[in-house]
């Protein structure tokens, strides 16, 4: 049943107070909920329209109004409902359920992970555990009383303030929190467990003193510190940069092993997926520890956008996504470079969010629709969410940004609101008009802006012609043009900025600046332009849009060596590798010899030869584009040809550049104590994407330093670039030893053994499905832990594009087997699943028909949960 955003409506009845009583068994739980309601007077006057509560595999024991037990004729259930007929415009409600947290595989509502209970309520989880007005525009004060046995259940935890606590018989404990911010069910969480406790404070800004506390299984305590650490910089981070202040006592954080997401934002106990709070330098990468740092921030950071203002309705959801990837990502970028921040910030947009705009889930990041929720939970709605309010704070400057968020919050707080109130109070504070903006939120679809430069030296000018249009996507056949933010700069001859002055200022106003472009066509003109120029264009990807310019190869080069931006020289590198990877790709499928275009190679050895530049920004420029981001690119994409040709291509760059890179890998190598500053993280970096390339040279130098590299690393991230190398090469000797070293020295950190079955998943050689198809039968595997299930099949159907897509259809059909065993299980997992098979369009026909013939095969089967239904159908309209 799909759901539309224009039929949203009010409820009829409004929950003020909520007590709920969990009585926790090893098979079931009772929860006895206590519920104040009210009619929604402002939409029914005097009526009394029925009660109709959310509920989803409850079995349903009792119900009272105002103490007076119902009689099932009282009342009507059905798989989604429960009916009643309030008799009064204000009541208590007391309903009895019984749940099997132990049977719910899905993970969604409360369910046990390992020997814990735990809960995911967003969006719709909480109608698993009672019967409620499950929806973000009821909010309501919560308090929620605990009780298990005691030995095995030492910690209680819900939102807010322990209030009370005390034993029962029978070895029995329990614990009431009371949690005074009224919220929506969705950011209801519960946990008991035997659990340890890492504990901290923090002063806020006014002089309160928090309680920290980070819960996690008691093998796990010493992998703590950096999620902790990170916590209290987001907490000041959040002070300084948006003036928010934590409004609770206590704050803490759980982590469980199985969990759909990365991390929840449950009003003072969030509770996150394991591999998004644990990070030691044996165990972790320094990837990982940059995510356990952004997703706490993340969570930490929706305690104002998402908890205290939160959604009206989930069509709003990137009010709260959108806006804290933001703030995430501008936290993440103060705390590391903030260039190479937003490399990889743009890299992970253009390879996987562009993908999903041109795909059949397109959608806007407001949709108008959906059938299940849980599938929009989407790169579009929170990545290119991001980039929208990116472009408004660029659009605003950092200081009339703040202006709009600091009336937001002020206005909105303890709300229920939509990304027009947003956008709204970002005008009022400003003065602004962002109706043609908002088209960001309702147009799906990448925009592409096609951009034509023109010099005249007889007047001196230099004009810029913009051209937008967008593609269609699904429901949207025509596009209005989008107000686009082009940051840019003009640069003479040596590379410097000139002064832009446009035809219509009295004056020249710097040498940077941002052009709105809002017209299908639009010209910007700049005078006193004394030579011909190269524009330096939307720096810092200052809109989420494809920009063409008509660069010459030299031009890429230079602006590679020359362009005063950091992010743009990037741009400038990419691109230029991009295009001769295209090419190639040409050259290779018409049966012609390859030649590498020495440009690309005189770009690199002049990064190689620059001591001055960042290592960490160095090693972003040497990395090529990804083979997704390159199937993104292309119309019909030659899977084969791609990665045939960009392999041949690094292994070009390797032998080429071999001598240079040694003594830079040497002198990188240094031996010192492991340390986890931004400064050794950027060497690292740098460091083993050397080894990468050295392990490519056939000489064969690279193989013993390799294998030393992995034997006497002093950190996780140093011992997997190693292992990395050494799978991906044709040393088997070597390569078993290690993977069974690896396997054996980490076989009880679950977290270690999902990044050894996804390098193992990912690596291109063929034979790659059988080999993921062994590892399914390995002890650590498990079709019921998601990580388990990304780190193998998710990084096969995902990273090793050549095998998933092999001509004989065996990897679509091994992805549509998994799903149709994982959707009876977990329908979010299973539906996520499908991503890969719905981009069918970018192949040829011969693989368009086999993934088509999977995904016909899928919907075929019975029982299909709504998630993956939504998906497959959508994927073969
Ligand atoms: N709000 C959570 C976050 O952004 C994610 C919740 C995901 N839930 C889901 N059903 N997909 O961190
Ligand atoms: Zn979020």
């Amino acid at each position: 049943k799909t759901i539309y955003l224009k039929d949203y409506e009010q409820p009829d009845y409004w929950i003020s107070e909520t007590h709920l009583t969990f009585d926790l068994h090893d098979d079931h739980a009772l929860v006895h909920s206590r519920l104040s309601v009210q009619l929604n007077a402002d939409k029914h006057g005097q009526a009394l329209p029925a009660l109709m509560l959310d509920g989803q595999n409850l079995e349903l024991l009792s119900v009272a109004i105002d103490d007076e037990a119902l009689a099932s004729s009282d009342y009507q259930v059905d798989a989604n409902t429960l009916r009643l007929q309030p008799a009064s415009a204000s009541f208590d409600l007391a309903i009895t359920t019984r749940i099997k947290p132990r049977d719910n595989t899905a993970l969604e509502g409360l369910y046990q992970s390992g020997a814990m209970f735990c809960t995911q309520c967003e969006a719709e989880g909480f109608r698993k555990i009672t019967y409620y007005l499950d929806r973000p525009d009821v909010m309501s004060r919560f308090t929620t009383t605990v009780i298990a046995e005691r030995g095995d259940y030492p910690v209680l935890l819900s939102n807010g303030n322990p209030v009370a606590s005390g034993d029962h018989e029978g070895g029995r404990h329990w614990v009431t929190w009371e949690d005074p911010f009224p919220k929506p069910a969705y950011l209801f969480a519960l946990v008991a467990g035997d659990l340890c406790l890492i504990q901290d404070s923090f002063t806020t800004m006014s002089g309160r003193e928090i309680d920290l506390r980070i819960y996690v299984e008691p093998e796990n305590r010493e992998q703590c510190a950096h999620a902790m650490d990170s916590l209290k910089r987001s907490m000041r981070w959040d002070e300084e940069v948006y003036g928010r202040e934590y409004d609770l006592d206590i704050f803490m954080i759980v982590a469980v092993n199985d969990f759909n997401m990365g991390a929840m934002e449950n009003k003072g106990l969030n509770i996150f997926n394991s591999s998004c709070v644990l990070a030691h330098a044996d165990t972790a990468t320094d990837l990982a520890f940059q995510r356990v740092e952004a997703v706490v921030a993340h969570e930490y950071f929706h305690n104002w956008s998402g908890n205290r203002v939160t959604c009206r309705d989930w069509f709003q959801l990137s009010l709260k996504e959108g806006f804290t990837v933001l703030r995430d990502s501008q936290f993440s970028a103060d705390m590391n470079s903030e260039t190479v921040n937003r490399i990889e910030g743009v890299t992970f947009l253009r390879a996987n969010q562009f993908a999903e705009d041109a795909g059949p889930m397109a959608h806007p990041v407001r949709p108008d629709s959906f059938i299940e929720i849980s599938n929009f939970y989407t790169l579009t709605v929170y990545e290119k969410g991001a980039e929208v309010v990116r472009m408004l704070h660029t659009l605003l400057g950092a200081e009339g940004f703040r202006k709009g968020t600091d009336l937001y919050f002020d206005r909105h707080d303890g709300q229920a609101v939509t990304c027009d109130d947003f956008v709204k109070a970002l005008e009022d504070a400003n003065g602004a008009d962002f109706t043609q903006f908002k088209r960001w939120y309702s147009q799906a679809g990448t925009p592409r802006l096609a951009v034509e430069g023109r010099y005249d030296a007889a007047a001196a000018t230099f004009s810029l012609l913009f051209r937008q249009s967008c593609p269609p996507t699904p429901g949207q056949s025509e596009k209005k043009p989008q107000v686009i933010p082009v940051r840019m700069a003009l640069l003479d001859a040596q590379g410097l900025e000139m002064p832009l002055q446009l035809a219509d200022e009295a004056q020249a106003q710097g040498t940077e600046r941002v052009l709105a472009v809002t017209e299908a066509e639009q010209l910007f003109t700049f005078t006193g332009i004394s030579e011909q120029p190269l524009p330096s264009l939307l720096r810092g990807f200052s809109a989420p849009v494809k920009m063409t310019y008509p660069y010459s190869r030299d031009d890429r080069v230079f602006l590679a060596k020359h362009d005063p931006d950091g992010f743009n020289r990037w741009e400038a590198s990419q691109a230029l590798a991009v295009e001769i990877l295209q090419g190639l790709v040409g050259i290779h499928r018409a049966g012609r010899p390859l030649m590498l275009d020495q440009r690309l190679l005189d770009v690199y050895r002049t990064l190689l030869a620059d001591s001055t530049l960042d290592p960490a920004m160095v090693a972003e420029m040497l990395r090529l584009p990804s083979e997704a981001y390159l199937v993104e690119l292309a119309d019909v994409a030659d899977i084969d040809g791609i990665h045939y040709v960009r392999d041949w291509v690094r292994q070009e760059l390797a032998v080429a550049l071999e001598a240079e890179m040694w003594p830079l890998y040497q002198a990188l190598n240094d031996q010192v104590p492991y340390s986890p500053s931004a400064a050794a993280v950027a060497r690292r970096s740098l460091k083993n994407t050397l080894l990468g390339y050295l392990m490519l040279c056939p000489s064969g130098k690279a193989l013993d330093v390799c294998v030393r590299q992995f034997v006497e690393a002093n950190n996780m991230t140093d011992r997997q670039a190693a292992l990395v190398a050494l799978v991906n090469s044709s040393y088997d000797e070597q390569k078993r030893a290690a993977l069974s070293d690896f396997a054996e020295r980490w076989q009880s950190y679950p977290l270690v053994m999902d990044q050894w079955f996804s390098i193992q998943a990912a690596a291109s050689q063929p034979g790659a499905l059988q080999r993921v198809q062994e590892l399914m039968q390995h002890p650590a595997f498990s079709m019921r832990n998601p990580n388990k299930i990304r780190s193998l099949i998710g990084a096969f159907a995902n990273q090793n594009l050549v095998n998933f897509h092999s001509a004989d259809g065996s990897g679509y059909r091994f992805l549509a087997d998994r799903i149709l065993q994982l959707d009876p299980l977990n329908p979010q997992i299973a539906a996520r699943l499908l991503t890969p098979l719905t981009r069918w369009r970018k192949y040829d026909e011969a693989r368009q028909a086999l993934m088509k013939a999977e995904l016909s095969r899928i919907i075929a089967a019975e029982n299909l949960s709504p998630d993956v239904y939504e998906v497959v159908s959508k994927s073969l309209v």
